[in-house]
C-alpha cells in the first residue's frame, strides 16, 4: 500500500495569526510530505527484503519505518487537532475524565504546558488514553523514531530480553524464537485484532 500526504483540513492561512501561513505551508508540504515519502520507501524496501529473503539491512529499515511512520501519524494528528474555531475548554465525557485524572482542567493545562516546555530537543507532548491504566496520561515524546509507531495497538509480542530465555537458551535467541512460534496463541491475537478493528 502507498501512503499519501493528507490535505490540510483547512486553508494554509486559516490558523493566522496564531500559526502563520508560511510555517504551516513549509511544515505540511515539505516536512510532513517527507515523512510520507520516507514511510513509502521503508515499506518498499521491507517488501523487497521479504521477497529476496535478505534481512541484512533489517535494523535500518525497521528504524526508518518507525521514524517516518510515527512522523506521518503524529503530524496527521497535529493538523487535525487544530481548527480556526479552536480554544476554550472541552466538555462532556472528556472534561469529566480530565477533571478525574488531573484534578481540574487548569491543572491538566499546567502539567501539559510544563511537560511540553521541558521536552528535550525536538519532540512532542501528547495527551493519550492508556487502556491498560484506564486513564488519560500526558507523555513527552523526545524521539518519536525510537522503534515505535505511535497509535499502533499491540496484537502479538515476544520478549527478547535475556531474562526471557537465558536460563534455557543462553545466548541462542534464534532458538528461543524458533521455538516460540510453536506456542503462539493465534486465537488471542485474532480476538485482539477484531477488537482493534472496531
Ligand atoms: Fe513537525
Amino acid at each position: 500500500m502507498t501512503y499519501e500526504l493528507p490535505p490540510l483540513p483547512y486553508a494554509y492561512d486559516a490558523l493566522e495569526p496564531y500559526y502563520d501561513e508560511p510555517t504551516v505551508r513549509l511544515h505540511h508540504d515539505k516536512h510532513h510530505a517527507g515523512y510520507v515519502a520516507g514511510l513509502n520507501k521503508a515499506e518498499e524496501q521491507l517488501a523487497a527484503a521479504r521477497a529476496a529473503g535478505d534481512y541484512a539491512l533489517i535494523k535500518h529499515w525497521e528504524r526508518e519505518l518507525a521514524f517516518h511512520g510515527s512522523g506521518h501519524i503524529l503530524h496527521t494528528l497535529f493538523w487535525e487537532n487544530m481548527t480556526p474555531q479552536g480554544g476554550g475548554q472541552p466538555s462532556g465525557e472528556l472534561a469529566t475524565q480530565i477533571a478525574q485524572d488531573f484534578g481540574s482542567f487548569d491543572a491538566f493545562k499546567a502539567q501539559f504546558t510544563a511537560a511540553a516546555n521541558a521536552v528535550e530537543g525536538s519532540g512532542w507532548c501528547l495527551l493519550g488514553w492508556a487502556p491498560a491504566f484506564g486513564k488519560l496520561i500526558i507523555l513527552q515524546i523526545e524521539k518519536h523514531q525510537d522503534l515505535s509507531v505511535w497509535g499502533v495497538m499491540p496484537l502479538l509480542i515476544v520478549d527478547v530480553w535475556e531474562h526471557a530465555y537465558y536460563l534455557k537458551y543462553q545466548n541462542r535467541r534464534a532458538d528461543w524464537l524458533s521455538n516460540w512460534w510453536n506456542i503462539v496463541n493465534w486465537a488471542d491475537v485474532a480476538r485482539r485484532f477484531a477488537g482493534a478493528r472496531k
